[in-house]
């Protein structure tokens, strides 16, 4: 969709980025920057088995108020519950999550409760808080979520198997830092296709029904950035230049969807996510060319710019074949990185596709989607495609 004239837009950027090598060793700057004295540090036990999290506890030095480590693989509800009551007996004043998505936004979580109170529940939705949460600084171990930018958080209510939305500016972490040594030993395929999510993230705000400039310049650089280094990242984990511009790009990315939101990618990925465990980034990586496909009469203008930031885009070609350069140039990207082509290399069974495509109509992200989506054989025919 091209911008119209009577284009109105907000734009909110205002977490801190530091990257660099090494950098989380200044995080007891970052936490005295906040004014905050108790840090505690919010993580998982695989991560502090490989000793990721001694190099962040010992750069908090006297300002290492404890560790809580008992993040799971989904956010739930009494998790959070787990975390806050641990936080409050150390009179914690800030948070400093260390690891990938789950981590940050069981924190995320912690950080309502620290400054707030009451029940998790009782904020779930769109901007129910009036005032910021407890400061939350942001170290990630996988490149690809961008939940260090980005306001929203998922919570599963274990007990009664629901997710809870969370989308409020409040929650916005104070400070990210990216450091390549803290992603350097995700396996290939993780790097690929966390990666990938973010692809899909740059992807969709630039088609996204709440496109603006600003985030089609972060989306479009993060492009930039993915095409020339996550290949590389997943050749060589050791190649830390490589590493380190793949978080660049995951963050970009996590900032362009951060204000422009998602699409059918994300709600056909969460949907066979949720009927099937296929991971996100690889159901992402596998749904995206297709979901182009789907949505090329109304979003060629956007794929050329897509094909443009990926280097694929040929002088003299329209908008539709600048498009389908972009959709091959992601198959080629991919199969290059040796993620799987199709939905039946990942365990999905046919039979489940159907539930899928009816799952994907409910999902939030579907409403951005550049072509209104109303009938569930559509979101079937994508599947089907990708199967
Ligand atoms: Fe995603």
């Amino acid at each position: 969709m091209a911008y119209e004239s009577d284009l109105s837009f907000v734009y909110f950027n205002p977490t801190k980025t530091s990257f660099g090598v090494n950098t989380v060793k200044s995080v007891g700057i970052e936490v005295d920057e906040l004014g905050c004295k108790r840090a505690l540090v919010v993580t998982d036990q695989c991560l502090c088995d490989l000793g990721m999290v001694e190099v962040i506890e010992k750069a908090l030095g006297a300002k290492h108020a404890g560790t809580f480590n008992g993040c799971l693989q989904d956010s739930g509800v009494h998790i959070v519950d787990q975390g806050y009551a641990f936080a409050k007996d150390l009179e914690v004043d800030c948070l400093v999550s260390v690891g990938g998505g789950s981590v940050i936004d069981t924190a995320k979580g912690m950080a309502i409760l620290l400054k707030e109170g009451g029940q998790l529940m009782d904020y779930a939705g769109m901007q129910m808080l009036r005032r910021p949460v407890t400061p939350h600084i942001v170290i990630p171990t996988t490149c690809g979520t961008g939940s260090e930018v980005t306001f929203a958080m998922v919570i599963k209510d274990w007990e009664k198997h629901q997710k809870l939305i969370f989308a409020d500016y409040h929650v916005l972490p104070r400070v990210a830092m990216l450091d390549p040594k803290m992603v350097e030993g995700l396996p290939p395929m993780l790097t690929a296709t966390t990666g990938m999510d973010a692809f899909c993230h740059a992807v969709e705000a630039i088609h996204s029904m709440q496109a603006e400039p600003m985030s089609d310049g972060m989306g479009m650089h993060a492009i930039r950035l993915l095409m020339k280094y996550m290949p590389r990242a997943v050749e060589d984990g050791h190649d830390l230049l490589a590493r380190g511009q793949q978080q660049i790009a995951a963050t970009m990315a996590g900032v362009a969807f951060g204000n422009a939101m998602i699409g059918l990618v994300h709600a056909m990925a969460h949907s066979i996510g949720a009927l099937a465990g296929v991971p996100h980034g690889m159901a992402n990586s596998i749904l995206l060319p297709h979901c182009m496909t789907y949505n090329m009469d109304v979003s060629a203008e956007q794929y050329a710019m897509v094909a443009e930031a990926m280097g694929v885009k040929e002088r003299g070609m329209s908008d539709e074949q600048a498009g389908e350069a972009a959709v091959q140039g992601i198959f080629e990207l991919t199969k290059k990185m040796g993620v799987p082509q199709k939905l039946s290399e990942v365990g999905v069974k046919e039979d489940v596709l159907q539930e899928a495509a009816v799952l994907s109509l409910s999902d939030g992200s579907i409403v951005y989607n550049p072509k209104p989506v109303f009938e569930a054989e559509e979101v079937l025919g994508v599947y089907k495609n990708a199967f």
